[in-house]
């Protein structure tokens, strides 16, 4: 099985996860920093209980990327929809929020819990964050929570972004970043692949990667460790207009 089959197969088990009452022990992402307690009182309260559960993120992408009514957002990599739901109520009826997985199960459990909140403004979108099936210069702001590290083909996600970005456009994405003295084989030792760790581009990797394709006030803020030199981190950056 190919790195992505083996990504595509723990997520479609972890799908299973809010049924059976949560995440998530060694399944998904392994530190018990990842997760729903990175969203407020107030946030939990506008989700259903099997969208809370759902969350398998390492961040708060919604918090960073200051929606405002009308606009299109993109998330890359939905899950369980929960980054999708609360969008779609920051942007509004005017507005659109797209969610983007290549995993079936996890579809199929973002639809159900943006039918049980009552979200009419989204659309949940099959393929991959590699090859976005959405027409160039579409979408207004790309989020994403703890998925690029997943992808086997990073480059290509982020000349990705900028094509289906408008100019001018904006990303906010958390996922997990390696201190920039830790070498591939080192970030390997700290945590698997599937778990959200060994792929993770280190900061200088993602500032470096973002500007190749265009964007511009690239910053990468640590928040909170996940294992050593390892961090949840909040990606920022401008597409150039
Ligand atoms: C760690 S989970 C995060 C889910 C969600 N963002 C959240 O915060 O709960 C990773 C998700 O990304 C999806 N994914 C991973 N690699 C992907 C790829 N290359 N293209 C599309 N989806 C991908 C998986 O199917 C899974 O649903």
């Amino acid at each position: 099985m190919n790195l992505r089959e083996e990504v595509r197969a723990r997520y479609a088990e972890a799908a299973a996860f809010p049924a059976r009452g949560g995440c998530c022990e060694s399944t998904c992402c392994d530190s018990a920093e990842f997760g729903q307690s990175l969203y407020s009182d107030s946030e939990r309260d506008e989700l259903p209980d099997a969208a809370r559960l759902a969350s398998l993120g390492c961040g708060n992408p919604v918090s960073v990327a200051d929606l405002h009514e009308g606009e299109v957002v993109l998330d890359l990599g939905s899950g369980g929809g929960i980054d999708v739901i609360l969008s779609a109520k920051r942007v509004g009826p005017t507005g659109v929020a797209y969610g983007l997985d290549m995993t079936d199960e996890m579809l199929e459990l973002a639809q159900g819990n943006a039918r049980e909140a009552r979200s009419s403004n989204v659309h949940f979108l099959k393929g991959l964050i590699e090859e976005i099936p959405l027409p160039a210069e579409s979408v207004d702001v790309v989020i994403s929570n703890c998925v690029i590290n997943l992808s086997t083909d990073k480059a290509a996600v982020l000349t990705e972004i900028a094509r289906v970005l408008k100019p001018g456009g904006r990303i906010g994405v958390s996922d997990v970043v390696a201190e920039d003295h830790l070498s591939a084989a080192q970030r390997a030792e700290r945590g698997s692949y599937v778990g959200c760790i060994a792929g993770a581009l280190s900061r200088a990797e993602y500032v470096s990667g973002l500007e190749a394709v265009g964007f511009e006030d690239v910053s990468v803020e640590f928040t909170h460790a996940v294992a050593d030199g390892m961090h949840s981190a909040i990606v920022k950056a401008r597409k150039a207009t």
